[in-house]
C-alpha cells in the first residue's frame, strides 16, 4: 500500500537549487514528516535546479514568463499546476520574480521565501544574491544570516517565522560569507517548513477536516 503524504509541497526556483534540494531531502529522511515536494516550477530553463530535480526525482515544470499575456496571467498559471497536484505550501527557493498579487490569492499565508541576510536588513529589490553580502561587508556588520518568512505584495516583506545568525569572519568576501550563509539556510528553511506544517496541521484538525 502507497502511504500518501498529507501535506504536499511546491517550490519555485530560478538558479542553483540548493534549498530545493534541503527541502526533498527533509521531507524524504523524516526531518519534515509527513509531507513530500511534489512540484518544482523554473522559470529558467538554464537553471541548476531543472538538473537537481531530474537527479532527485521530483517532477519540474519550466515555465517561462514571456509566452504569458500578462504576469498575472503567467502566476495563475502557476498556481493550477501546484493546485492540480494537491500542493498546500509553497516555498520561493532563489525565485527572482515577484509574485503577482494573482498567485497570492490563491495561497494566502502559505508561501514562504528564503532571504540570505537579517530582514529586515538587506533586503528589497535588487537586493539577492553576491549584492546582499557585499552591502553586509561594506557596512562592516559583525554579523548577518537568514530569514524564512512568509510573502507578502513587497520584496522580501511578511512576517517572520525564523531567522538564523551567521558570524562575519575577518578577511570574509562575498563568496566566503554567502557559503556560510547557505550552509545555514539549509538548515533553516527545514525547521521552518516542519513549523509552518505542523501549526497548518493544528488549524485543520481544529477546524474538524
Ligand atoms: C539563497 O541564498 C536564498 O536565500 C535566496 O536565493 C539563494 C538561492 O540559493 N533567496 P539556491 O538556488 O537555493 O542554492
Amino acid at each position: 500500500m502507497t502511504v500518501v503524504p498529507k501535506h504536499r509541497i511546491g517550490v519555485l526556483a530560478s538558479g542553483r537549487g540548493s534549498n530545493f534540494e534541503s527541502l526533498v531531502t527533509a521531507t524524504r529522511n523524516g526531518f519534515i514528516p509527513d509531507a513530500e515536494v511534489g512540484l518544482l516550477v523554473c522559470n529558467r530553463p538554464a537553471a541548476g535546479a531543472v538538473q537537481r530535480a531530474e537527479r532527485l526525482g521530483v517532477e519540474c515544470l519550466v515555465m517561462e514568463p514571456l509566452p504569458f499575456a500578462d504576469e498575472a496571467v503567467y502566476f495563475e498559471r502557476i498556481a493550477d499546476e501546484f493546485q492540480r497536484r494537491g500542493v498546500t505550501l509553497v516555498c520561493l527557493a532563489g525565485f527572482l520574480l515577484k509574485v503577482h498579487a494573482a498567485m497570492l490569492r490563491r495561497f494566502p499565508g502559505r508561501i514562504l521565501n528564503i532571504h540570505p541576510a537579517l530582514l529586515p536588513k538587506y533586503g528589497g529589490r535588487g537586493m539577492y544574491g553576491r549584492r546582499v553580502h557585499e552591502a553586509v561587508l561594506r557596512a562592516e556588520e559583525k554579523e548577518t544570516g537568514c530569514t524564512v518568512h512568509l510573502i507578502d505584495d513587497e520584496y522580501d516583506h511578511g512576517p517572520t517565522v525564523l531567522q538564523a545568525v551567521v558570524p562575519v569572519r575577518p578577511g570574509d568576501t562575498p563568496e566566503t560569507l554567502a557559503a556560510r550563509v547557505s550552509e545555514k539556510e539549509h538548515v533553516l528553511y527545514p525547521e521552518a517548513v516542519k513549523r509552518v506544517l505542523l501549526g497548518l496541521s493544528g488549524k485543520s484538525e481544529g477546524a474538524g477536516k
